[in-house]
């Protein structure tokens, strides 16, 4: 068992609050991305959880053990997490070994078991042969993975992860999120990842949160997020959309071209239809709305194309061999295949 249930959470640093009634429960083995732009608290929040930075108000408990509170505290050291941190810190001096080894002898865990189980953690983390060099002889992402397997040496309930993989390429990042998720199923914990890159939340969280200037803007699978966003900072922040505004009125939304959609819901007044591109499907005839393409570029699996409705301008990402059936400056119409209908203000 290993849940963290953080409740009406605030921080202030000095007259400044950088989180704002925090309320969550992360289950037992559950994968959790704090999602958010920079400096929204994401950083913050770990720290809290970790006993590093103590909350200006709520509680947080770890199972069914308040961990901090207004009168209660317990240090990091006592609370059974592993953490890796935004910019890995793998000691330079040490080899392979005795960095995983190290919180270990800190706790005076006999000689044969430490062996045993950095053994265990490195081959898990795929670094057996890696054992006796030091880190300026491994690439980044094997320095990532001994940080992981030093924030893991001690089994750990809770394992913080925070932006874990930000110093690597983009290959590596891809083949981590992987290792990150097997060593998660293997030793069963509850992960609470941190990250402002939305694909990596998508691919690896059961839920992620998404934050935005220390308030929570929805938590939530990463389906729904994309799918279901609650508001257009969410609908913004996660993927691509075109927003565009316009007045509603029953069951119908006139755009400022003059051009007219009909939708399923009774809003009134001014609105906001959002609409990821990939959800705009290209016609020589016969769709909801008729525009002029301005540009299309070809980038193999795709078409990306500009397309403009009458005064406003909507990116379209058709399939790859959409390219050049639509000619530049022609006609083209556009059907919607799944949008959003925002109010105006939210
Ligand atoms: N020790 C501190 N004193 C004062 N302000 C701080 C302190 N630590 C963080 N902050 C502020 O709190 C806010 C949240 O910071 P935090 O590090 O949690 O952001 P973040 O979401 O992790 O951002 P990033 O993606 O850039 O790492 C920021 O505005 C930051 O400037
Ligand atoms: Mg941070």
């Amino acid at each position: 068992m290993s849940s963290i249930t953080l409740t009406n959470i605030t921080k202030n640093y000095g007259s400044v609050q950088v989180i704002r009634d925090f309320s969550e429960k992360f289950n037992d083995h559950e994968f959790i991305t704090l999602l958010g732009p920079s400096g929204c608290g994401k950083t913050t929040i770990l720290r809290m959880i970790a006993g590093f930075e103590r909350p200006t108000a709520g509680e947080i408990m770890i199972d069914d053990v308040v961990v901090s509170s207004a009168g209660n505290f317990v240090p990091p050291n006592l609370r059974n997490i592993g953490m890796v941190f935004q910019s890995y810190a793998v000691w330079p001096h040490m080899n392979v070994f005795d960095n995983v080894a190290y919180p270990l002898k800190m706790k005076h865990v006999p000689r044969p078991e430490i062996t045993e189980r950095v053994m265990n953690i490195l081959e898990a983390v795929h670094l057996s042969p890696y054992v006796q060099r030091m880190p300026a002889e491994l690439s980044g992402g094997q320095q990532q993975r001994v940080a992981l397997g030093r924030a893991l040496v001690s089994n750990p309930k809770v394992l913080l992860l925070d932006e874990p993989l930000s110093n690597l390429d983009a290959k590596l990042r891809e083949s981590m999120r992987f290792e990150i998720k097997e060593v998660q199923g293997r030793f069963g914990i509850t992960v609470v990842y941190v990250t402002h890159d939305q694909t990596e939340a998508m691919a690896m969280s059961d839920r992620v949160i998404v934050l935005d200037r220390g308030e929570v803007q929805q938590s939530d699978t990463p389906m729904n997020i994309y799918r279901r966003p609650e508001n257009q900072f969410v609908a913004d922040f996660v993927g691509k959309i075109n927003f565009i505004g316009g007045v509603s009125s029953g069951g119908q939304v006139e755009f400022p071209g003059g051009q007219k959609m009909t939708y399923t819901g009774g809003k009134t007044g001014a609105v906001v239809v959002g609409v990821r591109p990939e959800n705009i499907t290209m016609r020589q005839d016969g769709g909801v709305l008729r525009g002029k393409i301005l540009q299309q570029y070809y980038l193999g699996d795709v078409n990306d194309c500009r397309v403009d409705i009458g005064g406003e301008i909507l990116r379209v990402i058709a399939p790859g061999n959409t390219y050049g059936k639509f000619s530049i400056g022609g006609e083209v119409w556009l059907d919607f295949d799944e949008y959003l209908v925002f109010d105006e203000n939210h």
